[in-house]
């Protein structure tokens, strides 16, 4: 059963008067514990088919699916609740809040959603991620790496269902970035999240159960 369906999404963007056409046609299931990559050149889509699998925007014409929940026809409150629980989503500049420690960043989903023993569960999120020892650090004192770590336990936190990830391993060297990727397949693993990420690097094919390819709007 898909957790995730993508169902002939089209996505257009007015800029400047001038209609962008984003997505043209895009269909995929990803099934739990599947860890797809999204390849493709800069402005292909990949940033707009996480946002919408993300139910953070919404298709033009087509429709997405996340556990079964169609995200444009719910309201407001339906789309929060889907967020804070079924969704997690990592980025490329990890944007982890630099005033709140790590700890504090990790339990914050888990605060929005009212969650029991906030702080508990973001330690052993953090000790899945090998940054129990570093709770009361602050973001800047971390390392590109442990900040991806810390912004991956955040994102896990509240185990969603989904995880969505925009190039996560672009700031950081190779080896750090094979360390992500190794972490982001345990993910998908141990508790069965379903994964897409965009990424530019061909290394992800060792961790990854398919690679779908972009071009202008759709996929080849
Ligand atoms: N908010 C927006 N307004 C207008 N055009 C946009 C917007 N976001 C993305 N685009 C355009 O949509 C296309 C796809 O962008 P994007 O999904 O960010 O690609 P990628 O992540 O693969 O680099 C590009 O042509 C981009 O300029
Ligand atoms: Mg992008």
């Amino acid at each position: 059963m898909a957790l995730l369906k993508i169902e002939n999404v089209t996505k257009q963007y007015q800029a400047q008067g001038q209609q962008v056409s984003a997505l043209s046609g895009v269909s995929l299931q990803l099934n739990p514990g599947q860890f797809f990559a999204l390849v493709g050149r800069s402005g292909c889509g990949k940033s707009t088919l996480l946002n919408l699998a993300g139910a953070m925007d919404f298709p033009s014409s087509g429709q997405v699916s996340i556990d079964n929940q169609i995200t444009s026809n719910l309201d407001d409150a339906g789309l929060t609740a889907l967020r804070r629980t079924k969704v997690g989503f990592i980025f490329q500049n990890f944007q982890l809040l630099p005033t709140l420690s790590v700890a504090e960043n990790v339990e914050l989903p888990l605060l929005l959603a009212g969650s029991p023993k906030p702080r508990q569960r973001a330690i052993e999120t953090l000790t899945w991620v090998e940054l129990g020892d570093y709770a009361n650090r602050m973001p800047h004192q971390l390392s590109g790496g442990q900040m991806q770590r810390v912004a991956i336990a955040r994102a896990l936190v509240h185990e969603p269902k989904l995880l969505l990830a925009d190039e996560p391993i672009g700031n950081l060297d190779t080896i750090t970035g094979n360390l992500i990727l190794d972490l982001l397949r345990r993910a998908a693993t141990d508790f069965q999240t379903a994964i897409l990420m965009a990424t530019h690097s061909a290394d992800s094919t060792r961790v990854t159960d398919q690679t779908i390819e972009m071009r202008d709007g759709l996929i080849v």
